[in-house]
């Protein structure tokens, strides 16, 4: 069956906008959140804080987090101790977390393996929860890895419990380079569900062969009920190459709309805003 009411989870501002080769300015990036809200958009990933060697169009993380309205739940990504503190300072609430399952992958994004990086958030993780801030563990190629290919389910089930484990409340599980078929879709998500029935499961599509749409409706069918999206369907991973944008967030509305399915989000704002970005992104 199928669910009532779905979350958007909105990664534009983060993931859609760190592909950028562009620099675009901070207040088209304030103007596009401040829409977004405006939208009905209740979750939503700001930006990251990550180093600014590594992508530089996240540089301006503390300006965005300390300009923007906290509605909801606002997160902003942070890849070790460093950037949560940073993001704390910053007045963050809500932490992602990133680790791929793939040791290639996370060697190339964040320059450590699988297990360093893991070890690495354990402890940093634990004082987020203890000062009572929500955190999000962000699970990329939890199907396909551009390096090493298709993922082990057993692996990407190891990972999301050490999470679980630690105590984060959500985990949001990621087809990075869009490769995913609706039936890996509805297979790993239903044993997400079933493995981990007390934490949030979200789904975060990548477009590359265009099969996000049918992978969203796959994992509602596996009992999901939250789907990171993009506006504009912006996005893609820096260091994961063949990642396109992540699924439209106005694909993905209009579809739910269309099924009677609640978003709470206002698809003519969605649209004007998008309109507005558009200009200043390769869109
Ligand atoms: P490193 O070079 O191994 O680390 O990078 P380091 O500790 O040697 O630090 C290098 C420099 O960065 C130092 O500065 C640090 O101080 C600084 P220097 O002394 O040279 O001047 N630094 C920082 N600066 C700001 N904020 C920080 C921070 N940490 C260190 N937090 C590191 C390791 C993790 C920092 C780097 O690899 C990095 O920033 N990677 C981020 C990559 C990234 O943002 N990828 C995209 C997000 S993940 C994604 O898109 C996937 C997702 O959407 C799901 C999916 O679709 O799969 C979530
Ligand atoms: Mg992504």
């Amino acid at each position: 069956s199928l669910p009532n009411k779905v979350t958007i989870i909105e990664v534009g501002p983060r993931d859609g906008l760190q592909n950028e080769k562009r620099n675009v300015a901070t207040e088209h990036k304030l103007r596009y959140i401040k829409g977004l809200q405006k939208a009905g958009v209740k979750e939503m990933e700001l930006t990251s804080f990550v180093s600014p060697k590594w992508v530089p169009q996240m540089a301006d993380a503390a300006d965005i987090m300390t300009s923007v309205e906290k509605i909801g739940r606002q997160f902003v990504l942070t890849p070790n101790a460093r950037g949560m503190e940073n993001a704390i300072a910053a007045g963050a609430e809500h932490v992602a977390v990133f680790v791929g399952v793939s040791s290639t992958f996370n060697q190339k994004n964040i320059n450590k393996t699988t297990d360093q990086a893991v070890e690495q958030l354990a402890e940093p993780i634990q004082q987020l929860l203890s000062k009572g801030i929500f955190v999000r563990a962000c699970i990329s190629t939890a199907f396909y890895c551009p390096y090493e290919g298709k993922q082990a389910i057993e692996d990407v089930i190891h990972l999301c419990r050490t999470f679980v484990e630690m105590g984060v409340q959500e985990l949001s599980v990621a087809d990075t380079i869009g490769k995913a078929s609706p039936l890996e879709s509805y297979t790993l998500f239903s044993l997400l569900k079933d493995q981990f029935p007390n934490t949030l499961i979200t789904a975060h599509f990548h477009d590359t062969e265009k099969m996000a749409l049918a992978n969203i409706f796959a994992a509602m069918q596996a009992g999901v009920d939250r789907f990171d999206s993009s506006a504009g369907g912006l996005g893609g991973c820096p260091f994961a190459p063949g990642a396109t944008g992540n699924v439209a967030t106005e694909q993905v509305v209009h579809m739910l709309h269309r099924m009677s399915i609640e978003t709470g989000i206002d698809e003519n704002v969605l649209q004007q805003t998008i309109k507005e970005i558009r200009p200043y992104v390769s869109m």
